[in-house]
C-alpha cells in the first residue's frame, strides 16, 4: 500500500452546497448526542462527490469543525481508506484496478499495462485530456470474478486487457457500458454451465441454478459522458440504467390506483402497487429526469408503469417504493438517491442542484 499524501495543490477554502449542508445536518442528526463523529464517512464521501471526485484538505478540515473532531483525525479518517481520493481524478473515470492475489493470478498486471499505455504512466496521474486515472488498489470483494476494476461505485470483472481497452473506448465515447462481468457469463455463476444442483437449473446462459436470482436480475448499464454525481461529482450522469430489466417490467401503463398489497418475489418485503395513471395529464408529462438518479431509460420504464409526474412519486411510501424497486430491478436506489424527497421538492415548484444542472444542459444523460 503505498503512502497516501495529501495533493500539493489544494483550493483555499470548501464549503458545503446548501443542499448538501442539509443533507449533512440530518445525517448528523442520527447519532446521538456527542456521537456526532459517527458521520465522519458519509460526510466525507459528500464532500468528495461535490469536490469532483476528490477530498481537498480544506474540506477534511470543514468536516472535522462540523463534527467537533480534532482535524488530525478526521485526516486520519481520510488517508486510511482508499475510498477517499486524495488527488484529483478523471472527470470520465477513476480505474481502481484490483491488485491483490486471486486478481494478479488472473491477469491484474496486464491490465494495469492497459492503464499505463491508455491512461497515464503511473497512478494517481490524470490522462492528457483529464478525463481518466488509475490506482492499483486491494481486494474488492469480486475475486470469483477477477481479473477486476471499480469504477466510482461500479465493478466491472472477468476482463481481459482487450475488453478492458475497450471498456475505456467506450467510456471516452461517451457510449453505454454495463457493470459486471465483461466475458458474457452472469454474475459469478460457473462459465461453461452448472456443475452441482443440476436438476434445479434453468437455460439461462452461464447456468445460474437459481431461477429466482435470474429473474430481473441483469446489470444495469451506464453511459460516462462527464461529471455528475451527486452535486458536482463524478458519476454515469445519472444513468443508473435498466436497460436490460424490462422482463421485469410491466410492458403497458397500468389503469390507475390499485390498492394491492403484494410480496416481493423474495418473499421479504411487503409492496403495494402506487398511483399508476394510463397517460400523463393534460398539462403533459414531467420531466422525471429532473431527479437524480433518472436517466432517460429509467424515465422510459417508469411511464411504461404509469408513472408521469413529481406529485405521483412524491407520494411513494415504504411499500410503493418496494413495488417499482422490483419492477425497475435496483433495489434501494430510490432511497439512496432520495427520489421521493426531490420529487416532493420538484413538485412543489422548487429546484435541487440537479434539476437546475439539467435545467441549464450540464447534465448530457438527461437529453432524451
Ligand atoms: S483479489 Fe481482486 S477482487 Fe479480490
Amino acid at each position: 500500500m503505498a503512502v497516501r499524501r495529501l495533493h500539493p495543490e489544494q483550493p483555499e477554502s470548501f464549503a458545503f452546497t446548501a443542499d448538501n449542508l442539509d443533507w449533512a445536518q440530518k445525517v448528523i442528526s442520527r447519532y446521538p448526542e456527542g456521537r456526532q463523529a459517527s458521520a465522519v464517512i458519509p460526510l466525507l464521501w459528500r464532500a468528495q462527490e461535490q469536490h469532483e471526485g476528490w477530498l481537498p484538505e480544506p474540506a477534511i478540515r470543514y468536516v472535522a469543525d462540523m463534527l467537533s473532531m480534532p482535524h488530525i483525525r478526521v485526516l486520519e479518517v481520510a488517508t486510511f481508506y482508499t475510498m477517499f481520493q486524495l488527488a484529483p481524478v478523471g472527470k470520465k473515470a477513476h480505474i481502481q484496478v484490483c491488485g491483490t492475489t486471486p486478481c494478479q493470478l488472473r491477469g491484474a498486471e496486464d491490465l494495469i499495462k492497459v492503464c499505463k499505455s491508455k491512461i497515464a504512466a503511473h497512478a494517481h496521474e490524470l490522462s492528457e485530456d483529464g478525463d481518466f486515472s488509475w490506482e492499483e488498489v486491494e481486494c474488492l470483494g469480486a475475486c470469483v470474478n477477477a481479473p477486476m476494476i471499480q469504477i466510482f461505485k461500479d465493478t466491472y470483472e472477468d476482463l481481459t486487457p482487450e475488453s478492458l481497452e475497450a471498456l475505456i473506448d467506450d467510456i471516452a465515447a461517451g457510449r453505454e457500458v454495463t457493470p459486471g462481468p465483461q466475458n458474457g457469463r452472469r454474475f459469478s455463476a460457473p462459465e461453461g454451465g452448472v456443475t452441482s444442483l443440476e436438476d434445479i437449473k434453468d437455460d439461462t446462459k452461464g447456468g445460474d441454478p437459481c431461477p429466482h436470482v435470474v429473474a430481473g436480475s441483469e446489470p444495469a448499464s451506464h453511459v460516462f459522458a462527464g461529471p455528475s454525481i451527486n452535486h458536482g461529482g463524478h458519476d454515469y450522469n445519472g444513468v443508473p440504467g435498466v436497460s436490460t430489466a424490462k422482463a421485469a417490467a410491466p410492458a403497458a401503463a397500468k389503469p390507475a390506483a390499485q390498492a394491492s398489497l403484494d410480496l416481493s418475489p423474495a418473499g421479504d418485503q411487503p409492496e403495494r402497487e402506487p398511483e399508476l395513471l394510463a397517460a400523463p395529464r393534460s398539462e403533459g408529462a414531467d420531466d422525471l429526469k429532473r431527479i437524480k438518479g433518472v436517466g432517460p431509460k429509467i424515465e422510459e420504464l417508469l411511464n411504461e408503469l404509469g408513472v408521469y409526474h413529481f406529485e405521483q412519486i412524491a407520494s411513494w411510501d415504504a411499500e410503493n417504493k418496494a413495488w417499482v424497486d422490483t419492477r425497475l430491478s435496483f433495489k434501494g436506489r430510490i432511497d439512496r438517491e432520495e427520489w421521493v424527497e426531490q420529487a416532493k421538492l420538484l413538485a412543489s415548484g422548487g429546484e435541487t442542484e440537479f434539476s437546475r444542472r439539467v435545467d441549464t444542459g450540464d447534465v448530457p444523460s438527461s437529453k432524451s
